[in-house]
């Protein structure tokens, strides 16, 4: 089967593109071995077009696709989907599909059949054209035993197949929410590239909960044997925490406190959050949570007392300063990072255009001597700007090393 997925945007379907097309350069994006080969259906600019992108020859089931959809977010640009038999023919035009569907056998079980056309705006009419060709069936867009997909991607192209509606992909209106709404979008991007660079999975609505709930019974317990005066087998438990070593995450521009949150609460990380600004008391409450009211150029020593002689694995930006800025305030925090550990940033562009890759090949030089294997990407979850660039920190530091310079910065568009 082929597959048409229909996005919100241009610039969504081009980015969906673009993540297949580079699959094997970000984690996990696409279910492993997805299709043989994809296309933005054109025609389309950088910001308008049909939003379409064609998948061949895909190799997962329909229930497959419904449950990566709900996981990935992907998902939740995904506007509707259109499963396409390899072997029907395609129509040559509108006419031509209408009679060649109406004189077609129809599937075996078929009982009353939903139309779902691209473009949307003919689906009415085509439905009740084939349905007057003498097509056998009722057509019912709610109560329905099949779905008769018809796109067009091309005006010589028409393709069409059916689906049983059981398999047939649905925009649920109960899927549960990625995350809580306040701060969703912010957590998204901060998700997705985590996601895409292999760290951290980021956990659909389902896991949260049972996250929390852990974290709820977990907290009861403790509560208990507080309660009940310690036991020997509770003091051994409390000895074993307190060795777990602690990861670190800093969180330069944090405020209100978004990504600070996720990563605390999903990621399990012990968050300093940087920020001129005070966070959202909601998240200070946190126990893992430490504030450093101030702004990244300034805030070094700070760092460094609540570090305590430790490094941190993780360090993110998402500050709202121009990025030649955000680099020179980012690069001496380099130092507060682990070798291996990973810096995340969000990149803010501002106006239209060709700055866009110069701006990325200068901080791809100003931080390639500290930092290894940065890339780019422009993020689903942030259509009209870039980020992040990631990138390891040098196991050894030296001004002189240009091993490994990130070679894939500025590539993307
Ligand atoms: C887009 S908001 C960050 C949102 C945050 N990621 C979240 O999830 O809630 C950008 C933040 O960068 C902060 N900022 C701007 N310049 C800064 C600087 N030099 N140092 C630290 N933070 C800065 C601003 O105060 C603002 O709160």
């Amino acid at each position: 089967m082929d597959l048409v997925m229909q996005s919100a945007t241009q610039p969504h379907a081009h980015r969906v593109w673009k993540y297949f097309q580079e699959r094997q350069q970000w984690h996990d994006v696409f279910p492993a071995d997805f299709a043989d080969d994809s296309e933005e259906v054109g025609p389309y600019t950088d910001s308008e077009g049909p939003c379409l992108v064609l998948f061949k020859n895909v190799h997962i089931t329909p229930e497959q696709l419904d449950a990566w959809l709900l996981r990935c977010f992907v998902g939740r640009v995904c506007m509707r989907v259109f499963w396409l038999e390899r072997s029907t023919a395609a129509a040559g035009s509108w006419e031509e599909l209408v009679t060649t569907v109406a004189a077609a056998p129809t599937p075996a079980g078929a009982t009353a059949v939903r139309i779902d056309v691209f473009p949307k705006s003919l689906q009415l009419d085509i439905g009740r054209k084939i349905c007057a060709a003498g097509y056998p069936h009722p057509m019912h867009p709610v109560q329905y035993s099949h779905v008769l997909y018809v796109v067009q991607l091309s005006p010589s192209c028409i393709r069409w197949s059916y689906m049983p509606a059981v398999q047939a992909w649905k925009m649920s209106s109960v899927a549960p929410a990625r995350f809580d709404k306040s701060v969703a979008t912010a957590i998204n991007k901060l998700a997705e590239a985590m996601q895409v660079i292999g760290l951290q999975h980021a956990p659909d609505r389902q896991q949260l909960l049972q996250q929390q709930s852990l974290a709820a019974s977990q907290q009861q317990q403790q509560q208990q044997q507080q309660a009940t005066q310690l036991t020997a087998a509770a003091a051994a438990n409390g000895n074993h925490q307190q060795q777990q070593p602690i990861r670190w995450a800093i969180d330069i521009g944090a405020c209100p406190g978004g990504w600070t949150s996720y990563l605390a609460d999903s990621c399990g990380y012990h968050v300093l959050a940087v920020d001129p600004a005070p966070l959202h008391p909601d998240v200070t409450a946190r126990p893992r949570v430490h504030q450093i009211l101030g702004k990244a150029q300034e805030v070094g020593q700070q760092v460094d007392e609540v570090l305590a002689g430790q490094q941190a694995d993780l360090l993110v930006c998402d500050m709202n300063d121009h990025p030649i800025r955000v680099g020179e305030h980012l690069l001496p925090l380099l130092t507060k990072l682990k070798p291996g550990g990973w810096l995340i940033l969000t990149l803010k562009f501002y106006g239209k255009g060709r700055e866009k890759a110069t701006m990325v090949n200068h901080l791809d030089g100003y931080f390639k001597s500290e930092m290894e294997g940065g890339r780019l990407t422009w993020l689903l979850a942030n259509t009209l700007s870039f980020g992040p660039i990631d990138g390891k920190p040098k196991r050894h530091r030296t001004r002189a090393s240009v091993a490994g310079s990130p070679s894939a910065a500025g590539g993307d568009s």
